[in-house]
C-alpha cells in the first residue's frame, strides 16, 4: 500500500513572498517524509469557509500568516495557552475533524536568540511596536525574565494598552514593564523592532538618540535592511533579522505537525 502524501499550506494575504514551502520542505527531507506544502492567498471575506475546505480535504496542518492570524484564533475550536493570550494563531492542526490553534512566534525568536548565544535573563529590553507582531512575541519575552521591557510606539495608547493587557505576568516575574520615556537616555541590551515600518517605508521606528554600539538591534522583519537596521550598522553595533526567528517558528511548527525536531541551523546556513 502507498502511503498517503501528507498536505500543509501557508495561508495569507498577500503570500508571494513566503518561505515556508521552502522551510518546511527542507525540514521533511531531513527526516525522508514526503509532504506537499502549498502557498493559498486567500481573500479576507473567504478565509474561515476556505479553512472549512482545507479540513475537508484532509489537510494535516497549516500555517497562518498576515493579515489572518487573529481571524484562525477565532476560528479554532481550541488553542494552546499562549495563543489564548495572545489571540494569535499561526499554526492550525486538523484533528478529529476540529481545528487546533497554537502560535510558535514567540518562541521562534526566543529560540534564534539563543542560537545567537543571546541570553535574555536579567537584560534591559526595548520592545517597538504595540501591533499584532509585538504583542505575539511578548509572552515570551517575560518567560525569559529579562530584568526589563520597555515598549515604545508611534501610537502611544497602543502601547499603554500593552502594558495594562500584559503587567500581571510581568509582575508575577518581577520584570518592569513600562513605557519608554523619551527624554532619559537609556541604554538597552536589545532593542527588537516588531513594526511593520521597514516593510511600509522608511521610517525609523524610534528615537535616533537609542543607536549605541553597546546594543543588539533585532529587526523581525527580513529580506530587506529597514532604517533600523541601518542605523544599527552605521554606529557599528550587532544586527540580527528575522530569518532565524521565521525559520525556528517553522520549527516549532513543524515538531507540533511530526513530533520531530528538525536541524534548523542546516535550514538557516541554506538561506544566509
Ligand atoms: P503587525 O501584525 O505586523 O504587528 P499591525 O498590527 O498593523 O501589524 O502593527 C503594525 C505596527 O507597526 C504598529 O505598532 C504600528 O504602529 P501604530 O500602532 O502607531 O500604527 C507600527 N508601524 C507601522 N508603520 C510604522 C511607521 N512608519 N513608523 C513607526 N511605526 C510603524
Amino acid at each position: 500500500m502507498t502511503k498517503k502524501l501528507k498536505k500543509f499550506a501557508v495561508i495569507g494575504h498577500p503570500i508571494d513572498h513566503s518561505k515556508s514551502p521552502t522551510i518546511h520542505k527542507a525540514f521533511a527531507s531531513q527526516f525522508g517524509f514526503d509532504i506537499s506544502y502549498e502557498k493559498l492567498d486567500v481573500h479576507p471575506v473567504s478565509f474561515d469557509e476556505k479553512i472549512h475546505e482545507l479540513k475537508e480535504d484532509e489537510f494535516v496542518g497549516l500555517n497562518i500568516t498576515l493579515p489572518f492570524k487573529n481571524k484562525a484564533f477565532q476560528i479554532s475550536d481550541g488553542v494552546s495557552e499562549i495563543s489564548r493570550l495572545t489571540q494569535s494563531v499561526n499554526t492550525i492542526s486538523f484533528k478529529d475533524n476540529k481545528i487546533h490553534g497554537d502560535s510558535t512566534d514567540g518562541q521562534g525568536l526566543i529560540e534564534d536568540l539563543k542560537l545567537n548565544e543571546i541570553n535574555l535573563k536579567g537584560m534591559n529590553i526595548l520592545l517597538l511596536g504595540a501591533g499584532g507582531a509585538a504583542q505575539g512575541v511578548i509572552f515570551d519575552l517575560i518567560k525569559s525574565q529579562p530584568n526589563s521591557i520597555i515598549l515604545h510606539n508611534r501610537t502611544v495608547d497602543r502601547a499603554k494598552k500593552m502594558i495594562d493587557d500584559w503587567s500581571v505576568h510581568a509582575n508575577k516575574e518581577n520584570i518592569n514593564l513600562a513605557l519608554l520615556d523619551v527624554e532619559e537616555i537609556k541604554q538597552f541590551d536589545l532593542i527588537i523592532n516588531a513594526t511593520s515600518a521597514g516593510i511600509m517605508g522608511n521610517d525609523l521606528p524610534m528615537p535616533i538618540h537609542l543607536f549605541s554600539s553597546e546594543t543588539t538591534y533585532y529587526d523581525m522583519t527580513y529580506g530587506s535592511e529597514t532604517a533600523f537596521l541601518k542605523g544599527a550598522l552605521r554606529v557599528g553595533a550587532r544586527t540580527l533579522d528575522g530569518i532565524g526567528m521565521l525559520i525556528c517558528q517553522a520549527a516549532a511548527s513543524f515538531k507540533i505537525w511530526h513530533q520531530c525536531e528538525p536541524d534548523v541551523k542546516e535550514v538557516i546556513r541554506l538561506f544566509k
